[in-house]
């Protein structure tokens, strides 16, 4: 996820701006880059790569300038590269700036920007921003971003200097965080606090649709129709390391926490109209497909074993998911008749890389489903999907998770729809409300914790479900014995009386999830079997299930069964990561475990 800063004061605006995208480092980037309003004009110096090759490339300039603007990028529009990196600026550079979020509707402005006879340099959607800038300035910078603004749809937080007002930097948000600072002798902008705190804790949030004009020595905040309004300034009450997990205690709470507005970022403009729209694949012709695999490690394996059953229940064709280390070396029976998905969050997995390899190589057509922009994944498949999950920094992976079967489901019903199949339109439209449920979700984190008590003291647990749930029990036992290190072992439910029952004794914990109507009965009744023998339960369903006799019932909220798997993380989740901390465990950094397998 990108970074920005801003500075507009009386010092050197370079080294405010240097410290702080150092400081935003930790949200991951790809490239890097400044401008400063010096005297002759304004000068933009960018790269891709790390900071360091940015400090490298500045060494060559002497800049003096006491405005100016910063960025490091996570690419969303266009791969990593110097032209892609932030500032963008108009063809004279009398104006530039920085952009996080993203520009819905910038194909449309971008047409309409290249009829006028404006040429863009970088395929990225926050050029369209700063043309349209040049475009609508006549005079007033601050007119001309009222302007802009109300063209552009999507999410921005933005800050902008120009040669014509040298003397102000114009900032701007919509659903993309920006705080303001107030500093001796200046104002500064940046997307998160952390790189802010250094110099100042004394700050100013802006709101969606509202702006600022900073100047040295003052600030003025307007409503998003331009008028004038007041802001209350707030003392950040706490420090660097925390404000880095924006006052979390992990990064993995953090992360389960940001999974409302991830969810909403990968959901965005991919349904429009009741129709699933993922023109990335738009030239692919499913119907010369005969058979799908799915193939990805770990939690990504576990959102793949979900997405598989979803796309076979909706369009029938046979699915095979795999683990990605097995795929490689089993000789799977793959020709061009095969679609194959590949499913990574980090899209540099070596076993997921080399089973795309092999599945190429006999023919099939490939997609990959990563969240890293321009990771060796994405670019070896024949097509690619972005989750919009930004960068996970705890090696406990959720936000993915949930962004990928966001993703999946999505993909299921687009190859429907693609085939002419006739799709369940609920589904579609509940998936708008999914961030809103697993908010609901979050605010029960008492009730989470609670059942982290059960488990401190136990060596092993039990996880069953069916079908569906199947999937959601296999990744709640991986997330509580990454983070927590008790032992615990998923099985399907049916399974129990072919051998598990036997581990059954009083004391033991089962985690049981029962969210799939046609199955979710059975499931309680292999709960009744495992009670009898002793355990203790505790049980996820929806309401509406009979239930008798269980010590601890959660009820999710009701939507579309498919569905269900998205919320029931969001328990299991809190579930591990309670347990992890009453353990005292390195929650973030799990012992023997590294957040990208590059090795096979
Ligand atoms: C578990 C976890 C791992 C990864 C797996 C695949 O929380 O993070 O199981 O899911 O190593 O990683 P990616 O998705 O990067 O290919």
């Amino acid at each position: 996820m990108c970074g920005i800063t801003a500075y507009c004061g009386n010092d050197l605006a370079l080294p405010f701006l240097l410290q702080g995208l150092n400081k935003l480092e930790y949200r991951g980037y790809d490239s890097a880059g400044v401008t400063l309003l010096e005297d002759d004009g304004l000068v933009t110096v960018k790269c891709r790569g790390r900071l360091k090759n940015l400090e490298e490339k500045l060494s060559d300039y002497t800049l003096k300038g006491h405005i100016g603007i910063g960025h490091t990028r996570w690419a969303t529009h266009g791969v990593p590269s110097n032209l892609n990196s932030h500032p963008h600026s108009n063809d004279d550079e009398t104006i530039s700036l920085v952009h996080n979020g993203i520009i819905e509707n910038y194909r449309e402005l971008k047409e309409e920007l290249l009829e006028k006879g404006y040429h863009f340099q970088s395929e990225t959607d926050s050029e369209v921003v700063v043309l349209l800038l040049d475009y609508y300035y006549d005079g007033d910078l601050f007119a001309a971003t009222k302007k802009v603004l109300s063209r552009i749809e999507g999410s921005y937080a933005l800050c902008i200097v120009s040669t014509f007002e040298p003397d102000k930097i114009i900032v701007a948000r919509k659903d993309s965080p920006l705080v303001v600072g107030k500093v001796s002798n200046a104002y500064v902008a940046a997307s998160d606090i952390p790189a802010l705190l250094e110099y100042t804790k004394d700050v100013y949030f802006l709101n969606d649709y509202e702006m600022a004009v900073l100047e040295k020595d003052n600030i003025h905040f307007y409503s998003h129709d331009g008028k004038p309004i007041e802001k209350d300034m707030n003392t950040i009450p706490y420090d660097i390391e925390a404000a880095k997990k924006d006052g979390y205690e992990h990064f993995m709470l953090k992360e389960i926490y940001e999974q409302p507005r991830v969810i909403n970022e990968t959901l965005r403009g991919r349904i429009v109209n009741d129709k699933i729209i993922l023109d990335e694949l738009k030239d692919i012709d499913f119907s010369q497909f005969n058979k799908v695999y799915y193939v990805a490690c770990g939690t990504a394996y576990h959102a793949s074993l979900c997405g598989s059953q979803v796309l076979e229940r909706v369009t029938k064709l046979p699915v095979i998911a795999t683990v990605a280390s097995e795929f490689r070396y089993n000789d799977p029976i793959v020709d061009e008749h095969t679609l194959a998905i590949f499913v990574s969050q980090s899209g540099e997995t070596a076993d997921t890389l080399a089973a795309l390899r092999l599945a190429k190589a006999k023919g099939a057509t490939t997609i990959a489903i990563a969240n890293v922009l321009g990771s060796t994944i994405s670019r070896d498949a024949h097509y690619v999907l972005y989750t919009c999950a930004g960068p996970e920094i705890a090696v406990a992976s959720t936000k993915a998770y949930t962004t990928q079967l966001v993703l999946l489901i999505l993909l299921a019903y687009y190859v429907a729809q693609k085939l002419n199949i006739e799709v369940n339109l609920q589904l579609i439209h509940e998936l708008d409300t999914i961030p809103d449920y697993v908010n609901q979700l979050l605010a029960d984190h008492d009730i989470y914790a609670s059942w982290a008590k059960m488990l401190e003291n136990l060596h092993d647990t039990y996880f069953i479900g069916r079908s569906l749930d199947y999937a959601s029990v296999l990744e709640g036992a991986l997330k509580l014995k990454e983070v927590s290190y008790v032992h615990a072992d998923a099985y399907v439910a049916g399974e129990l009386k072919h051998g598990p029952i036997a581990l059954i004794e009083p004391g033991s914990v089962v985690i049981a999830v029962a969210t799939q109507p046609h199955i979710a009965a059975k499931t309680i009744s292999n709960i009744q079997e495992t009670i009898a023998r002793g355990a203790r339960v505790i049980l996820l369903t929806t309401e509406g299930q009979e239930v008798k006799n269980v010590e601890n019932t959660y009820y999710l909220p009701k939507v579309s069964p498919t569905l269900q798997s998205i919320l029931v993380a969001i328990p299991l989740q809190l579930l591990a990561y309670y347990t992890a901390c009453i353990k005292g465990c390195d929650v973030d950094k799990p012992r023997n475990l590294a957040k990208s397998v590059t090795v096979e």
